[in-house]
Parts: structure tokens; sequence; C-alpha cells
């Protein structure tokens, strides 16, 4: 397609290939990572991902070698051949990924008149294309694992399948042979025994990513329209490549501290007495509960940006009657506005040319919740900014967070045509173009709503992403049902959802659809407390699943587990502001902390929590023993203090009450007091929890709530801990005023209380 090579040109870091038919171009970001682009009729499109493309200064040398052009760093040589072939080694000359020469090998042949008959019976037909506008295939290598591409069911390990980004809302249960889901992040890391990669397609179109379905020869991903536009980050480990793709896209900011509380939900608390009756009874049974969500039914009509004061009453005294006892209250919100004479927001959107149209001009409607509806353009600032404009609305009533729903965008009338106009920003634009990223920019409107008018760090939810949308919002993982599988999908998915930039996500605790049963509720409690977001939430139509809906032996589990993430609150609280700055996510697959290690490349059911905590939950019905596999170290398991060296793996006695959990010795582990909320108590006391080993760790600590860190108003906290039970703090940042006023330090099962001075140093 491009031909022969005829000459290259460079400026800077750049270096653009004018080949026979088409001209290529390698941008060398940083001495790790380069950007390739080559234009394919559609104008540069401007990045709705890419926040940071900073050229760091490098050193490079461009040559003409025979056939190719080589472009080196000290740690990478880039080969350009005819065709726009790209190979990649590293500084020891060892291939890192090669572009591949030979021919696709259509997986599928089939007649017509089979698929025809196949759909009859209700088969899915989708033959693989052999061509894409975008395509660009790799050979497979030495590539044992392919990791990341956002929220996908199935393994942790992507090789041997293929999928689809196309933000799609589909309500069966999604299982390993779905090809999308609500979300589509371009990003994807090949796993090589001694090395790794990761690509980062800025293409917005539906692409396809095969990872060796295919063919076992090669891999390959493609898209129906834009240029072609990757980038191809190396790095020593998988950690560097995710920092270096997230230092582009932008990180998850710090969240407000309650958000990492629990929350509860249900489709289907249809009234005031509903709402209160869910926070007296969290309040009753003593479990901590921080957030309650409202969903469609508090609406009028299922009309945005209404409020049901029949069946609610007055938002603000509801919203009062909340917050008096600790609960935020977080308000749904669809993008498709029902399209109904004389509704303001339907008047407004009309007259100020804020609906996608037709290409003739008029207003496309589809139908949402409530009934006929039209989809508001938000890839235009001016309807961007209008929406945010309502959101205060919502914060006069009192809702502290905003939880974005159906904005793949969902229409029960069928899919969105392709050539339906959507803008991007002044351009005009297509839905084809636009849908994968309208939930992104539908998150960032509510993001600009909330710090306007909320003030504090926004709490935004959505269910459709683009990469890069976590720098507004988090996540769950949509509809999922009340089934074991998909209980097991939660670690994996959560996973490479983390790796692909989304660390703060959830899954509905409990299963959206379907019945729970109290086994798998408590089950799944016993993840999601661990999990970056916590809320159980239910369909109108499934069992009810509050804790109290079962029996005693569920709410004291659930609790246990509830209050466990209560008193971590302030080590995850860490993670989340170690994430903000690395990018490294707060829940990981062991594979990120061991990449060495072939035993962590596929543990589906395993995750760290940070850096010192392994979780090893119970995902099948009936079992009450688990293989835990625990990679070199020494390990304390977390509920019995016993000590066990790793590598290896284990039986692990783990009855209903138990989920297996173990930290690395040396961890050193902050804690809180169970609270029912996050502010229930003044916490003037850190406590410690010290294990034997030796280790260091780092505390931070503000307000959790505005942008005062910003201001440098936070401390940091330096803890170390020897072998021999020396102890050591050191205040690095002191700039809160309402810091600790002690620690109360527990080691080998004794306590004691040091008050807080800048340095302290003292043996345990
Ligand atoms: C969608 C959401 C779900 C919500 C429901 C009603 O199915 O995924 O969470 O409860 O819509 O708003």
């Amino acid at each position: 397609m491009f031909g022969k090579i005829i000459e290259y040109t460079q400026t800077g870091q750049k270096i653009k290939i004018n080949f026979e038919y088409q001209s290529g171009e390698i941008t060398v970001i940083n001495p790790r990572v380069f950007h390739v682009y080559s234009d394919f009729g559609a104008d540069r499109i401007p990045s709705k991902a890419v926040v940071d493309e900073k050229i760091i200064k490098t050193n490079i040398n461009v040559t003409r070698k025979e056939d190719a052009v080589r472009i080196q760093t000290d740690v990478l040589t880039v080969w350009v051949y005819d065709d726009f072939k790209i190979d990649v080694y590293d500084g020891n000359g060892n291939a890192l990924c090669r572009d591949y020469r030979g021919k696709r090998m259509p997986r599928i042949t089939i007649s017509k008149e089979s698929a025809e008959l196949m759909k009859k019976e209700g088969h899915k037909v989708a033959l693989s294309k052999d061509k894409y506008q975008i395509e660009v295939v790799k050979e497979m290598m030495n590539t044992a694992a392919f990791y990341g591409l956002g929220d996908m069911t199935g393994f942790l390990n992507k090789k041997g399948y293929a999928y689809e980004l196309w933000n799609s809302d589909n309500p069966m249960p999604h299982v390993d042979s779905f090809k999308s889901l609500y979300k589509s992040i371009p990003f994807m890391i090949a796993k090589q025994p001694d090395s790794a990669y990761g690509i980062f397609m800025d293409n917005t179109f539906h692409s396809y990513w095969d990872f060796g379905q295919e063919s076992t020869d090669y891999y390959y991903f493609a898209a129906d329209g834009g240029n072609l536009n990757y980038y191809f980050y190396s790095g020593k480990s998988i950690k560097e490549i995710i920092s270096a793709y997230i230092k582009m896209t932008g990180t998850v900011p710090v969240p407000q501290m309650w958000t990492l509380g629990y929350h509860q939900s249900r489709w289907g608390y249809e009234s005031r007495s509903d709402i209160l009756e869910i926070a007296e009874k969290m309040r009753q049974f003593n479990i901590p509960c921080d957030a309650i969500h409202f969903d469609i039914d508090y609406m009028e009509q299922f009309k945005v940006f209404t409020f049901d004061k029949e069946k609610y009453g007055e938002p603000r005294e509801l919203m009062k009657l909340l917050a008096e006892k600790g609960f935020k209250a977080v308000a749904i919100l669809d993008p498709g506005v029902k399209a109904e004479e004389g509704y303001d927001i339907y008047e407004e959107g009309k007259k100020g040319n804020y609906f996608a149209t037709t290409p003739e001009g008029e207003i496309y409607t589809n139908v949402v919740w409530p009934g006929e509806a039209v989809y508001p353009d938000f890839g235009r600032y001016q309807v961007r900014q209008w929406w945010s404009q309502k959101i205060k609305r919502l914060v006069d009533y009192g809702f502290r967070g905003i939880w974005n729903d159906m904005n793949e965008p969902a229409g029960f009338a069928g899919e969105i045509p392709p050539d339906i106009v959507f803008g991007d920003e002044e351009a005009k634009s297509t839905h084809a173009q636009m849908h994968n990223v309208y939930g992104h920019m539908m998150s960032e409107a509510a993001y600009e709503g909330m710090q306007k008018h909320d003030k504090r760090r926004p709490f935004v939810i959505t269910r459709a992403c683009y990469a890069g949308s976590w720098r507004y919002a988090c996540t769950w993982t949509g509809d999922n049902h009340s089934i074991w599988s998909h209980l097991q999908m939660v670690v994996p998915q959560l996973c490479n959802l983390g790796m692909s930039g989304m660390g703060f996500a959830g899954t509905d605790i409990g299963g959206f659809g379907s019945d729970a049963t109290a086994e798998l509720l408590i089950r799944w409690i016993q993840i999601g407390c661990f999990s970056p977001m916590c809320r159980n939430h239910s369909s109108k139509v499934g069992r009810y699943q509050e804790p109290w809906q079962f029996d005693e032996e569920v709410c004291r589990i659930y609790k246990k587990y509830v209050e466990l993430r209560y008193q971590l609150l302030p080590y995850i609280y860490d993670c989340f502001c170690d994430m903000a700055k690395t990018g490294i996510p707060v829940m990981r697959p062991l594979v990120l902390a061991y990449e060495n290690d072939p035993d962590t490349w596929e543990l589906n059911d395993e995750f760290m929590l940070g850096e010192n905590m392994l979780i090893a939950p119970v995902t099948t019905q009936g079992s009450r023993k688990r293989m835990v596999y625990l990679p070199k170290g020494d390990w304390i398991d977390f509920d019995t203090e016993e000590l066990i060296q790793g590598p290896g793996y284990f039986i692990k006695d783990a009855p209903l009450d138990t989920c297996p959990v173990y930290v690395k010795a040396g961890t050193i582990l902050p804690n809180y007091p169970v609270q029912q909320y996050v502010g229930e108590k003044e916490i003037t006391e850190l406590t410690l929890r010290v294990y034997q080993g030796s280790g260091d760790y780092y505390h931070y600590q503000d307000d959790g709530e505005s942008f005062q860190y910003r201001q440098g108003e936070y401390n940091l906290y330096h803890f170390s801990i020897a072998p021999n039970g020396r102890f050591h703090m050191q205040c690095m940042a002191n700039g809160y005023k309402k810091g600790y006023k002690s620690l109360r330090i527990i080691y080998k099962g004794k306590e004691q209380i040091v008050p807080i001075q800048d340095e302290i140093s003292i043996t345990l």
C-alpha cells in the first residue's frame, strides 16, 4: 500500500518517510517510546486521549541502510522498510516486535447459503474481514500473553482471542465469546519471556484486535476509519510501559476518600421511603456505608435533570436527612433526552442545536428509557458547557456524585446509523467516528459540572469509556449477572481495565441481573471490598441483595469484609495516590509485580492490592479450600499470621467467612478504626500494622475532599522497619494541619502508642 521507500527527512525527532504511494512518520517521543503515523485521508483528528505528547530530547541516529531507514536511540532500534513495515530491536539487538510480511489467512470461509442457514437458527455470523481501512499485522514471535484492551470478558491473557472495540450495551450474560462490551480502550501489552512492549492505537473508529485467533503466526489490530496512528512503548518492565502510556493519557485523579467507602445501590429504590429504609438498615446492621445511588427511578418519566417529588419528596430535604446520617447521594444521568415538547432540556437543546442530527439536518431520534429520545452532541465544547451547567441543578439538590449510564450511546430502536452527524468540536463528524468517545465526552461534561458547582474533587462514574476517560470518571463493568462465572471474571476484568488505565473500577457486587444466592454474595463482597470501587447494585427484576435480605450469617460475614475495607481505607487511599502519580493500578495482576515468574502470567484468581497485599478470593460455589500461589519471598497469612515462604502452591482453608489474604514480610499497613462512614470519627491516631521483616512505606494524608492538596496541604510520612524490629518514621511533608497526633504501632502482637514527631526512631 505504501510501496517502496523513496527518501526520508528528519525534523528534530520526527522522521518523515516518503514511500512510492504515501508517506509515514515516526516520531521519537523519548528513548523508549515512538509514534507511528500516516494520513489515510482523514484530517489529523485531535486526540481525545493524549494530553501529554511532550517530546523528550533524545539522542537519535537516523541512517539510510540499503532498503531501510534505521532510527536508533540509546535503547531501541527501529527499522523502517518498504510498505512502512517496522521492526523494533532492543539495545542488545534482540528483536522485540516485527511487522508480519506474509499473507493474512482469513479465519473461516463459508458459503453465503451456509451463513444464511446458520442465521436462521439464531447464530451470530460475523466473519472476519480480510481488509480494513487501517491494518497493522505483527509477528506473534514468542509472545506469551496479551494484556489490556480495557474491559473484556474472559481470562487475563487474551492470546488466541479476537475482540472488537465498539462500545456496546448488551444485557445478556457477558460470556467469553463476547467480542465487545461498553468500553473501548485500544491499548495492549505483549508479554514475551524476557521483555514486553505496549501499543496504543489512538483511533476511535470501530476497531478489531485479533491476538492470534486467525493465525498463530501473527496478531493484528485494525480499524474501519481514521488514520494510522499508534504509539509503541518499550520499557524495562510492564510497569514502566504502563506508566509511559498513562503519562500521555493522564492519570486517575486522587478521589474524595468517601468514594472509596461502600456504596449501596439498586435499580428499584422507588421512593423516598425505600431510600430512607436502606439508609436506616445500613446503620441498624452497622454495615459501614458512604453512598446511596439513585437509579433512573428518581426522575419524572425518566427525564434527565428532573426529580420526582411525588415519590421522593423535596430533594433538598431528603439529601439533608441522608447527609445527617453520613450518606452521600449519587444520581444517575443518561444521555437520552426525552423528545417532548415543553420539556425544558429538550427545548433548550433544540434551540441551541445541541442534539445529533441526520445528514439532512433533522434531529436524530432513537428510543431509550423515556421513550423517544435525542442525543446531546457531547463532542462539542458548547454542548458540554450546557450540560455541565445543568448539573448545577443536581448539585443544588444535594447530590454528591454523577453516575453516567447508557452512554455508549445505547438505543433501543437499534444502533445509531454510522452517518448520523455528531460534532468533533467545531468540525462536523459522524457517529462512526464519535461513537467510541461519546461516553468519554459526556464524562468530561459531568466532571466539569461537578468541579464548577460542587467544587470538591468530582465523583463521576461512567459506563462507556475511551482511553483517557479515567481523567474524568471511574467506572463499573456494567450489567453483569449473579452467576459464578461472572464472579470468576472479576479479577481478570478489573486487572485488565487497570492495566489499560481505568484503575478506579468495580463490578456490581452480587451481580446486576439474575438472582444472587447467599454464598455468591458473600464471595463477591470478599473480592468487592478489595476492588477499587465497592458498590452493591442489582436490577429491578433480580432478587434483593442487600445483605439483610439473606440471613444472619450473610450479614455477619458481609459486615466483616466491609469493615475490613474501612480499616484499610488509608492503605487504599495511598494506593490511589500512587496511581495518580505513576499510573500503576490499585488492583493489579501478579504479573505486574513478578513479571519474571511465569507462574504469575496467567493467574486469574489472585491479585495484588497495591504493593503489599495479595488477595486470593474463592470464586467457586461450595469451595472451602483453595490453592494459592505465592511468588518468591516471605509472606504472612493475614488471618493466622503464619509465615509462608514462596514461591510455591499452598492449600489454604477458606471457609465461607474467610477470603485468603497475604501480606509481604516487612509490610507496614496503615489502618483506621471502623467507621460507619468516612468522617464519622475524627482520626487523630494512625494504626500501623507492622509485619516482621524489612520494608518501608510512604503514607499520604490530606483532607480527603478538596483540591487544597495541590497547594501543598498534605502530609507525607515515611516509615521503615528492619528485621531487628528497628522502626523509623520521618515526616517528609507537613502541609496538612490536621495531621495525626499519634501512631498506634502493632508488631508481633504487642501494641505501643507513640506521639507524632518529625522523626521517630524506636525498637518495637
Ligand atoms: C443500565 C445500567 C444499570 C442501571 C439500569 C437502569 O442497565 O447498566 O446499572 O441500573 O440501566 O438505569
